[in-house]
């Protein structure tokens, strides 16, 4: 069965603007896992501009779930993920500048780095997902260094700005999961992803896992963050985890 995990940086961007105790990060993990959610994820900027150290380290006591802790591979992040012990860390790239993260890490043209700190996670008994752009090089890059699982970047398919491009991304995403899948990764798939448009994903069988931020929160603020959450899980359910594929295009 296809599992949910749900990001939720956005409610501590909330918090941070007053600079005061709400809303809380761990609350709305818990509804979240309260409403369904297999997971929960956040992402320790450098510059800690929304989750902060103390939201990790009482997220470690409180979700049920897998805690997923996306991450630059700084010797800070793998210091602290050492500490704290979240069930997974996602590594993606980080810029200061950036509104979120922009595009998947660069694991093919920096294998040495990738490779030790994917190694040193897994020494501190963390799984090691790495946040990749969905082409083959950069899979075999993943595989290559130990990483255990792979996040399908699915920005750019969500911003296809035609028909056209979109289903060419979507052909890519589906090569990128069967490639990763054949390499004995475990694939998950995430960024832009809404009630709309995650729907050619859910028939990707060898896609076992959605990472969802800004859709679910965003919906959130007007329905409420459990229902939000159950909306997204109902269609996450879906999923064809279990029917063999065929190719995206034939169905679309
Ligand atoms: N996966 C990764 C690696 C991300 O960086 C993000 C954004 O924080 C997400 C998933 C969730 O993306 P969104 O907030 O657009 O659902």
């Amino acid at each position: 069965m296809a599992r949910l995990s749900v990001n939720v940086d956005h409610v501590a961007t909330l918090r941070q603007a007053r600079g005061i105790d709400e809303p809380d990060p761990v609350w709305a993990s818990i509804l979240a896992e309260k409403a369904g959610a297999d997971g929960i994820i956040v992402h320790l900027r450098e510059d800690r501009r929304h989750i902060q150290d103390r939201d990790l380290e009482v997220l470690r006591q409180v979700v049920k779930g897998d805690l997923n802790m996306e991450m630059a591979a700084t010797d800070e992040m793998i210091g602290i993920a050492g500490r704290v012990g979240p069930d997974l860390c996602t590594l993606v790239p980080e810029k200061r500048q950036e509104l979120t993260t922009e595009g998947g890490l660069d694991v093919a043209g920096n294998l040495e780095s990738m490779r030790a700190a994917v190694a040193a996670l897994r020494q501190a008994g963390i799984r090691v997902s790495l946040f990749i752009d969905p082409t083959s090089e950069q899979i075999k890059a993943a595989h290559q260094v130990e990483a255990q699982i792979v996040e399908l970047h699915t920005g750019s398919y969500c911003n296809a700005p035609d028909e056209e491009s979109r289903l060419k991304l979507l052909g890519a995403l589906e090569d990128s999961a069967r490639l990763a899948s054949r390499l004995g990764l475990k694939v998950a798939a995430g960024h832009g992803l809404n009630l709309r448009n995650v729907h050619p994903l859910l028939a990707m069988p060898e896609i076992e896992e959605y990472s969802i931020g800004h859709s679910i929160i965003a919906r959130a603020v007007f329905v409420g963050l459990e229902q939000a959450v159950g909306e997204m899980l109902a269609l996450v359910r879906t999923a064809a985890s279990n029917r063999p594929s065929e190719p995206v295009q034939r169905r679309l």
